[in-house]
């Protein structure tokens, strides 16, 4: 059955993320094979041109779930009538530049986008940012859209988990599918938690199956700094595995997770594990009916209390940051 079309914003199209993001929505992977969709991509002026060059390839492809592409650079238009806000266009983080130098930078980006979204974007509008700083992007726009709501902005911590996913197969020798439950705490930074000790493999916690030297010393480290890896290896960030995982992210959102399993996303806190509310955190969760809910009711060992606490902390003064600048 043919459902009918969604439109789909996403901003910075002219990026490397938006290129390798592109051509995998307009063949229906977002959402799913039945699926028609219609594509917004929004540009600064500079790089509409380059937009529009995207769109002709896109157009070119034939791809039959393809409805329309439209360029612009006119925020509340790239916005009208969203059902799908796919933020990725921010300015990328450099070799040597830290993170909190992109508050600033990024900030006022996501201002306008929330107002927009807020005022013209479809009623079941659901957004996904994962320009960085991810999660304070994300609390920036939500805070301006206050009539869409809060649990309907989210953070991509979705590449971290696929991070984490990979590590612990190539580690245990298992298949990626083999893994359950495992989950990413906090900020999608170098202070993000990869928690091992909720992740099962054939039925067993994963933390017993692995030395806890190579977890803290190695699976941890290597997980929340692959993205600055990435950086050194590649001269530029990451591209294809975001663009993955923000098609996961969305799909998952969308069509659910497993009975038993759940994956990870930043989403508005509820102050679930001592997270203070509104604070846009990666927690595990589940989807259900559209929905992303927070893993309820896990235990929380001293050791993983440590880490939640100290990526928890960085996302408070990041938002401390924004306030002090009047972006929240
Ligand atoms: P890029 O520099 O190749 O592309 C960014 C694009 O955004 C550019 O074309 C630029 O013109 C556009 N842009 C800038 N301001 C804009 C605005 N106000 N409206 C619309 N477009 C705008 O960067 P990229 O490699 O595509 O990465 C994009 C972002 O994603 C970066 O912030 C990067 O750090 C982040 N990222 C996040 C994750 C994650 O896991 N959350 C992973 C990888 C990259
Ligand atoms: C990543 O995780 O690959 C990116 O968020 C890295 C970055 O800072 O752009």
């Amino acid at each position: 059955m043919t459902r009918s079309p969604v439109t789909v914003t996403v901003t910075g199209a002219a990026g490397q993320i938006g290129y390798a993001l592109l051509f995998r929505l307009a063949s229906g992977q977002l959402v799913g094979p039945d699926t028609p969709i219609r594509l917004k991509l929004l540009e600064i002026p500079q790089a509409v041109k380059a937009a529009e060059g995207t769109a002709m390839e896109l157009t070119d492809c034939a791809f039959p779930l393809l409805h329309s592409v439209d360029v612009t650079d006119d925020t509340r238009q790239a916005f009208d009538g969203t059902n799908i806000g796919l933020l990725v266009g921010a300015r990328p983080r450099t070799k040597g530049m830290e993170r909190g130098d992109l508050l600033e930078a990024n900030g006022g980006i996501f201002k306008p986008q929330g107002e927009a979204i807020n005022a013209h974007a479809a009623e079941d509008v659901r957004v996904l940012v994962v320009g960085n700083p991810a999660n304070t992007n994300a609390l920036i726009a939500q805070a301006h859209a206050p009539d869409v709501p809060a649990e309907r902005f989210t953070a991509m911590t979705r590449l971290d988990h696929n991070r984490a996913l990979a590590q612990l197969a190539a580690k245990l020798g298992v298949g990626v599918d083999e893994i359950r439950r495992l989950a990413i705490w906090g900020n999608h930074s170098a202070t993000q938690y990869p928690n091992l000790f909720h992740a099962e493999v054939g039925g067993k916690t994963a933390a017993d199956l692995v030395e806890r030297e190579w977890m803290r010393d190695e699976f941890i480290p290597t997980v929340a700094q692959r993205g600055a890896a990435i950086i050194e290896a590649r001269g530029a960030s990451s591209a294809a595995s975001a663009a993955n995982a923000a098609i996961d992210h969305v799909h998952t959102w969308v069509n659910g997770t497993a009975e038993d399993d759940w994956t990870s996303a930043g989403v508005v806190s509820d102050g679930s594990y001592g997270v203070p509310e509104g604070l846009i955190s990666s927690f595990p969760v589940r989807a259900r009916d559209g929905r992303y809910e927070i893993v309820q009711g896990l235990e929380i060992d001293e050791f993983s209390r440590e880490r939640i606490d100290a990526s928890v902390q960085e996302l408070v003064d990041e938002r401390e940051t924004v306030r002090s600048l009047g972006l929240v």
